[in-house]
């Protein structure tokens, strides 16, 4: 039995896509064929191949194909098998699991890490699991979707819970929001001042030095989700935290990916203190009842972060090709902002335009996406360029040239 075209549902769900349609903001999936590299082969309606340059994964340092990685992949799925079929705590924790975690504890020179199956699932983890209603959560009003999320379950399930939602990257309203959460919070609540590291759609940074002393001033505690930092920014790939010159102690808590520059694969952390760690593992309701990371994933991501470790000539050659991308499109007449960061977003304005531009570009042989409503504001849509380690310099003037003939 299906669910019959006069249901409700039906209507509903029928109504919406044909308003997707008629605005031009239906997303087609595009189909790989074959591994992600800075080119990749499209798969076209037609059965046919197309190979096109890879400007929209968060492949930032080229590892999702790295044979290392896809080896040690390979390795745990035969030493370990295909799944966990458990939870963490019930018989799902395999030592690839505490390999990885203090891999990336040691990364980060932090106590104790925690991994999930996505970033998403760890910051959808923190505050429901950790504030409680005598605290206020102080939050950048560009932060990622499952840090509002975060925020939403957490006030849903524990009501009082304060949140003051400052403006993007502006730190004096920062400091007015933080000021009247010290004026409201009672003597045993926290204050948790929360941003991205690097912001997903605006490649821009987050003042962590600022947010630092801000927090200090007002006995709060800074938790940074650094999904498109780590990798990515400061020298050595450590992140913005490092970007700054800021030690990983410096944040109090930290949730990322391993699904970007770490591999690529899946998979997401919280880090930080052990006895915040601790109190994740003990009530977090997304690994108290949710399969475990996959062990060969674990291994992989494992792996990916020893490269980046020993190998910082990646993280150089991803911040020369930053440098050379961001001039040359600036140099062909589109605004970008100035960023240390991979993710270039040329602002178009309506999300069909964004939609068909990167259509065109596609046509031309160059896959970035157009983001649009709701992703980002309304009448802000945007082509979102990513730069990886991997693209040469060929592969960067092409984009360019691209660009150009829009
Ligand atoms: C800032 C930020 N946090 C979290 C996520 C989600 O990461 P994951 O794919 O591991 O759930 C993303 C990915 O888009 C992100 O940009």
């Amino acid at each position: 039995m299906t669910i019959p075209n006069d249901h409700p549902y039906s209507k509903r769900a029928a109504a919406l896509l044909e308003q997707l349609r008629t605005a031009g903001e239906f997303k087609v999936l595009q189909t790989i064929e074959g591994p992600m590299g800075p080119t990749v082969q499209l798969r076209r309606s037609d059965g046919s191949l197309k190979e096109v340059l890879c400007f929209c994964s968060n492949n930032y340092l080229g590892l999702a194909n790295h044979p290392d990685v896809v080896e040690a992949g390979i390795k745990g799925l035969q030493q370990y098998g295909g799944g966990t079929a458990s939870v963490r705590f019930i018989c799902g924790t395999f030592t690839p699991h505490l390999q990885l975690e203090k891999r990336i504890a040691d990364m980060l020179d932090v106590e104790a890490a925690y991994t999930f199956v996505s970033c998403w699932n760890a910051t959808e983890a923190l505050f429901p699991t950790l504030a409680t209603p005598q605290d206020i959560i102080v939050s950048d009003e560009l932060n990622h979707a499952c840090i509002i999320d975060s925020m939403r379950l957490a006030s849903g399930i524990q009501k009082g819970i304060g949140k003051l939602i400052y403006r993007n990257n502006d730190m004096e309203d920062a400091a007015a929001k933080l000021a009247e959460a010290s004026s409201r919070v009672g003597e045993d609540g926290v204050i948790w001042v929360i941003t991205d590291g690097v912001f997903s759609m605006e490649g821009s940074i987050a003042h962590l030095k600022e947010l630092r002393a801000l927090c200090d001033a007002h006995n709060a505690l800074l938790v940074v989700d650094d999904s498109h930092g780590t990798g990515v920014m400061g020298k050595t790939g450590r992140g913005t935290h490092e970007h700054y010159g800021m030690a990983g102690t410096d944040v109090d808590l930290f949730t990322g990916t391993l699904g970007k520059a770490l591999g690529g694969a899946a998979g997401g952390y919280i880090a930080g203190p052990r006895f915040a760690v601790e109190t994740i593992v003990q009530r977090a309701r997304p690994t108290l009842f949710s399969n475990a990371l996959p062990v060969s994933t674990a291994c992989s991501a494992d792996k990916a972060i020893e490269i980046l470790m020993n190998e910082p000539h990646r993280v150089k050659a991803l911040h020369d090709n930053v440098e050379y991308a961001r001039s040359a499109i600036r140099a062909a007449g589109f605004e970008v902002l100035e960023s240390p960061t991979a993710i270039c977003p040329i602002i178009v304005g309506e999300t069909a335009k964004a939609i068909s531009m990167s259509k065109r570009l596609l046509e031309m042989g160059v896959y970035v996406i157009g983001f649009g409503y709701p992703v980002v504001p309304e009448g802000e849509a945007r082509l979102r360029v990513q730069i990886s380690a991997a693209h040469t310099r060929e592969h960067l003037d092409e984009l360019v040239s691209a660009l150009k003939q829009l």
